[in-house]
């Protein structure tokens, strides 16, 4: 996808973007003033969001984009209403659109890089697969501003890369558990860096053993594909050294390349999508390569333990005991609760290792996150409020949903153990996301967290107003945005 800045349309296929019963020909004669358009038809359309009417006047395409009602108008509607208008404009066979883009709250900038991301989210498609692939067509796309300027072509720049790294995050996840194993993520992970110029060092069993993640390996005992921990670290570049010493901020992601349950195996009704198990890795992969894309000033550490979950003569039992990495004993209760398995020995590593100041982590953790917030909320679990403002303006810009849930003390008794320190799954029936919330809690000690579940959010398997089918890369966007903007607090 090219994309462009201009003052004037490029193109014989115009978006415009319009609301409930806005006047069509005032906007449009700011453009173009020999456009006409018959009151009666502008009288028709009632510009629901997402509604598209094409119209053709004198050589030229005109396509009516419904924003909806202007009061509740905002991002988000932004984000469908492009879905729609690309959708749209693919289907007329041209190659080439020019976006007027409406007026809204935001400044120019931030509706630059907004459309420029969603534009590139919404011509995503994932055909690796398929003999016959659809040809996208259109490719180029020029958004018309009023004032072209250099701040408004870095935010179209950054948009469309912090796009481009979603998608490629998108299809990292959409690939099946035979082509993406362990081994593979751990190359693509190095492929990746090399590109983007962070660092990437990869853990294979021997080293996994020395280290005693002990949880990992109880995981990745029952597969014949040898698990992979993959450790990356960004540092802007030109500043290395500086950074290196400033506190670093740990992004901690589940990478289950396929997740069948273990021995407490799951039931064969789609249990094929448990290929996206590794979601939560592709967000930090994605996030990686757009930091380092766009220099931020951050030193990051990314940790992604990775494993496929399997049955064998090898697999862990329940009733198993496992001992973590700092030396917690956990009765394995449940071996198809083997996310916060993994993630508790990488949290365990990465502060021994980093010692960060704020660790993140991005894991479809549980099923019950679904059954409490459904597809549209990520669950949001933290042990400070110290990052909820920002998290939440970055989380309203990008349009990337999350709710906050609760960890409380009390609930700690639920993952007590009998005969060991701990166990992995809570009360039956009883706040299943916050007992795995809680479990990871427990290796978090003092460090500041949150813990991003995003079972729900990572894929669909309907097409959404905004989204199609498959893997969302949800968080990458939002990330990035928090992470511009992040000082860290004592
Ligand atoms: N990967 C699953 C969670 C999941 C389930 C994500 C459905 C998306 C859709 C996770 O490893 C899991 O199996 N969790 C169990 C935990 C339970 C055994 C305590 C679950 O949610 O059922
Ligand atoms: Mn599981
Ligand atoms: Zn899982």
């Amino acid at each position: 996808m090219n994309l462009t800045l201009s003052s004037k349309p490029q193109s014989q296929l115009l978006v415009v973007p319009i609301f409930t019963n806005e006047k069509i020909p005032a906007l449009l004669k700011t453009i173009n003033k020999t456009i006409r358009i018959p009151a009666e038809a502008a009288a028709d359309y009632k510009n629901k969001l997402g509604s598209t009417q094409v119209l053709y006047s004198e050589g030229l395409r005109i396509l009516i984009l419904g924003l909806g009602e202007k009061k509740n108008f905002n991002n988000a509607a932004w984000r469908s209403a492009i879905f729609s208008a690309m959708s749209r404009a693919q289907s007329l066979d041209a190659t080439r659109a020019s976006f007027i883009l409406p007026a809204s709250q935001t400044s120019p900038e931030t509706m630059v890089e907004l459309t420029a991301f969603a534009i590139l989210h919404s011509s995503y498609e994932f055909n690796e697969y398929k003999k016959e692939k659809k040809k996208a067509k259109l490719t180029i796309i020029d958004l018309v501003v009023k004032n072209k300027s250099k701040k408004l072509q870095k935010a179209l720049e950054a948009g469309a890369l912090i796009g481009q790294a979603a998608n490629q995050s998108r299809s990292l996840a959409n690939h099946p558990g035979n082509r993406i194993t362990p081994s593979h993520l751990a190359k693509h992970a190095l492929d990746l860096a090399k590109q983007y110029k962070f660092s990437c060092k990869i853990l294979e069993p021997k080293e996994i053993e020395k280290e005693k993640m002990g949880l990992f390996m109880g995981v990745a005992q029952g597969s014949d594909e040898p698990p992979r921990f993959i450790v990356l670290e960004y540092l802007p570049a030109g500043r290395q050294a500086a950074f290196k010493k400033k506190p670093a901020i740990a992004l901690v992601g589940k990478g289950l390349t396929f997740d069948s349950g273990g021995i407490s195996i799951k039931p064969a009704d789609r249990m094929e999508e448990m290929k996206y198990d590794m979601c939560g890795a592709a967000d930090v992969l994605g996030i990686f390569q757009a930091a380092a894309q766009l220099k931020l000033p951050v030193h990051l550490v990314g940790i992604i333990p990775s494993t496929e979950n399997l049955i064998s003569g090898r697999a862990t039992k329940p009733g198993d005991i496992l001992i973590s990495k700092s030396g917690v004993s956990v009765e394995v209760i449940n071996t198809d609760a083997e996310g916060r398995l993994v993630l508790a020995d990488a949290i365990d590593y990465v502060k021994e290792h980093f010692d960060p100041k704020l660790i993140v982590d991005y894991a479809t953790l549980t099923g019950a996150v679904l059954v409490a917030l459904g597809d549209e909320y990520t669950g949001y679990f933290s042990n400070t409020k110290k990052y909820d403002r920002l998290f939440a303006a970055a989380s309203s810009k990008t349009a990337e949903k999350f709710w906050p849930l609760p960890l409380p003390p009390e609930y700690q008794e639920h993952i007590k153990s009998q005969i060991a320190d701990i166990r992995n799954v809570g009360e039956r029936g009883l706040a299943g996301s916050t007992a795995g919330a809680l479990f990871l809690q427990h290796f978090v000690g003092g460090t500041d967290w949150i813990h991003l579940d995003i079972a729900g959010t990572a894929w669909t398997m309907r097409p959404k107003p905004y989204t199609s089918v498959g893997a969302t890369g949800w968080g990458v966007y939002l990330t990035i945005e928090f992470l511009k903007n992040v000082r860290l607090k004592k």
